[in-house]
């Protein structure tokens, strides 16, 4: 295993009727800037639970963070901030709400004039954020309990990451019972989120970290189980709370503490999504299968452990048990609905591979565990997909 330090400061506070729990969580003299996205908070409830809890609060609101939130709203917001003297952010939605508050609380201590060429081109952050609690109403992300952020610059058509500690969110309340009203794509997109976090960390070469093995392996076999049930009944709270917690779990780094990472399916999966618009779940269960075909070899061992150890293959040679493994996860995702081809959005794979391998060229690209994918392996990889 290799060395590694931890320290993630987020209070969680999981579980049903939690929201009310926002009154303990934020100090009365604090200015509040409540921040959520296009109104689904509004439809089931939880905009009026949050208001509830914060009755007598001095609480501003900032309304219309997009799915993969954009640059050029988060500026609007930190407008706000800077105005109003803003002491906390709430973030009250999806991931995409989270990170862009995440963003809005950096880019609100930062002085320069262009806030995403510093935080998401130049890595050049301001030394402080302004402090961040959240109700997190999709499982997905992770974002909740990680110091990591996607955001989106519409007028280059980018969509890059950033990752401070000052943004680790303070608390963040998970009350699965919120999720009941989420569209069966948008529990879907999630589900297979958490599945490609898990993989992007567990699906690398073994570094003797079987403990780590287990915990990303557990996170499978429960999503696996735990998904047909909430697609038959979105309103079976066991089922959504385990799913809940395994998005929490699947990107809260306990997963990949001390072992090595691969991302590459993200990074690839994060430029369809700049280019043809299709959701961050779809982008990566159309990369995922043909990345992991790619680097078979590479992967062997970890992808025929998944196949013993998850789907219970009993295949004893490692190339053939992980050529199963790779078939199994696809099918996995077509039985929750998810589709797994470029062709299934109406997107020529030629065409998106010759966009990004262009991208990645210019950008000098090398990605996965061992920098291994480069503007040419991406191209193999799409023009598949
Ligand atoms: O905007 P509203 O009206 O709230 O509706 C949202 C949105 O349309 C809706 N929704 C959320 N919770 C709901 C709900 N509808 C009904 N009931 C609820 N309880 O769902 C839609 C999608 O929401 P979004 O926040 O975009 O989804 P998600 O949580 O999957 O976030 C996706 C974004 O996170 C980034 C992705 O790239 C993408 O931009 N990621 C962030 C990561 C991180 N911070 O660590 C890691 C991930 O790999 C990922 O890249
Ligand atoms: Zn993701």
């Amino acid at each position: 295993m290799n060395n590694f330090e931890y320290c993630c400061p987020t209070h969680v506070v999981f579980g049903k009727g939690s929201i009310a729990k926002l009154r303990e969580l934020i100090p009365q003299d604090k200015k509040v800037l409540m921040i959520y996205g296009g109104g689904s908070i509004k439809k089931n409830g939880v905009y009026d639970q949050v208001k509830a809890a914060l009755e007598g609060y001095n609480l501003l609101e900032f309304g219309g963070i997009e799915p993969n939130p954009k640059y050029e709203t988060c500026m609007k917001a930190v407008e706000i901030v800077k105005r109003e003297g803003i002491d906390l952010l709430l973030s009250v939605g999806g991931g995409s709400t989270l990170d862009g508050t995440k963003f809005i609380s950096l880019a609100s201590c930062y002085d320069g004039d262009d806030a995403y060429d510093a935080i998401m081109i130049r890595g050049e952050h301001p030394n402080r954020a302004i402090p961040i609690g959240d109700v997190i109403t999709l499982p997905a992300t992770g974002s909740e309990m990680n110091n990591g952020a996607v955001v989106s610059r519409l007028a280059t058509d980018e969509k890059l990451a950033f990752h401070n500690d000052n943004v680790y969110p303070r608390f963040s309340i998970i009350d699965p019972e919120v999720t009941f009203s989420l569209p069966v794509k948008q529990t879907v997109n999630g589900i297979v989120d958490t599945f490609v976090h898990t993989m992007e960390q567990y699906c690398t070469y073994d570094v003797n970290s079987p403990l780590q093995d287990d915990w990303a392996l557990g996170i499978l076999r429960t999503l696996i189980k735990e998904a047909p049930k909430v697609l038959a009944n979105p309103t079976d709270y066991d089922a959504r709370a385990n799913i809940f917690w395994c998005a929490t779990c699947g990107l809260n780094y306990w997963i990949s503490l001390g072992i090595v990472q691969d991302w590459a399916t993200h990074l690839i999966g994060h430029e369809l999504t700049a280019f043809y618009g299709i959701d961050h779940g779809q982008s990566l269960a159309i990369v995922e299968p043909r990345l992991l075909k790619n680097q078979k070899v590479a992967k062997a061992q970890k992808l025929a452990k998944l196949a013993r150890e998850v789907f219970g293959v009993t295949e004893t040679v490692d190339l053939k048990a992980a050529d199963i493994a790779i078939e199994k996860i696809e099918e996995f995702y077509n039985s929750i609905g998810m589709k797994t081809k470029l062709s299934d959005y109406g997107i020529d794979a030629s065409e998106a591979a010759a966009r990004i391998r262009d991208r990645f060229k210019k950008r000098g690209t090398q990605i996965g565990e061992k920098l291994q994918i480069d503007a040419d392996v991406t191209y193999d990889i799409l023009i598949n997909c």
